[in-house]
């Protein structure tokens, strides 16, 4: 039987309600945060992820795993006493044209590293991040379903990634191991990984290829 997890998600965007609609729908008990008191997003939440409770960003401590869902260009004003100890996805991508230039994504490391770092006390996981948010409830299909779509999830965490990795099958979706934190560069915004839609066969051959090159650089 499928582990009933409490979720915590921090963002109640685009990203934060789909994967909250999606999670409640898998039968976690979900919570979701903003910056912002609960009240401010009680109505919303209500409508849009029923089943879900609005709280504090400070109740989230305590959750199984963490969503991260809020814009990259805002990760400074992550209150990051609130994720120190937790299992942490990391759902954010880099876009310059929307996030403006941001140097330390410019580097060359994957964007998660960076966030790890300045996370601190965390098991970052990076997945969700290359599926769109509308598609995260059409494209969700019963383990074995020949339709069923894969999510790479890459973790410095084990543990932490096992257990997103069950999550994400919760959800609808094949986890397919894609290796270290920095691997995440291999399904950032751009890639083909990113681009496309793979079944759990095709994602560890393009991880394959992917992690063939970066061993060339
Ligand atoms: N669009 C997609 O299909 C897609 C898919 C996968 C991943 N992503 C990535 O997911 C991330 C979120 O995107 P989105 O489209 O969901 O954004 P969004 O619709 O703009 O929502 C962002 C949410 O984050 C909250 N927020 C902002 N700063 C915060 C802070 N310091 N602490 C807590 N909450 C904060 C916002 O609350 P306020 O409004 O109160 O500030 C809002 O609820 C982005 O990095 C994006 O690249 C997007």
């Amino acid at each position: 039987m499928t582990q009933q997890l409490n979720i915590g998600i921090l963002g109640a965007g685009r990203v934060g309600t789909a994967v909250g609609r999606q999670a409640v729908r898998a039968g976690h008990t979900v919570r979701i945060a903003t910056g912002k008191p609960a009240e401010d997003i009680k109505l919303l939440t209500e409508v849009i992820v029923p089943g879900a409770q609005a709280v504090n960003k400070e109740d989230l401590r305590g959750s199984d795993i963490i969503v991260l869902a809020v814009p990259l260009h805002k990760y400074r004003s992550i209150d990051t006493s609130v994720l120190q100890g937790h299992p942490v996805i990391d759902t954010m991508n880099y876009w310059a044209p929307v996030d403006g230039v941001m140097e330390e994504f410019e580097t060359g490391s994957s964007t998660s590293e960076v966030i790890n770092e300045f996370l601190g006390d965390v098991e970052l996981v990076k997945t969700l991040n290359h599926i769109g948010y509308g598609d995260l409830e059409v494209d969700s299909h019963p383990a074995g379903d020949p339709q069923r779509r894969a999510l790479a999830v890459a973790s410095d965490h084990e543990d932490a990634k096992q257990l997103v990795a069950a999550f994400v099958d919760t959800l609808g979706y094949d986890a397919v191991d894609a290796g270290p934190l920095a691997a995440g560069k291999t399904f950032e915004n751009g890639t083909e990984i990113f681009n496309g839609r793979h079944s759990a066969e095709q994602m560890r051959a393009l991880l394959d290829q992917c992690q063939n090159v970066l061993a060339e650089v």
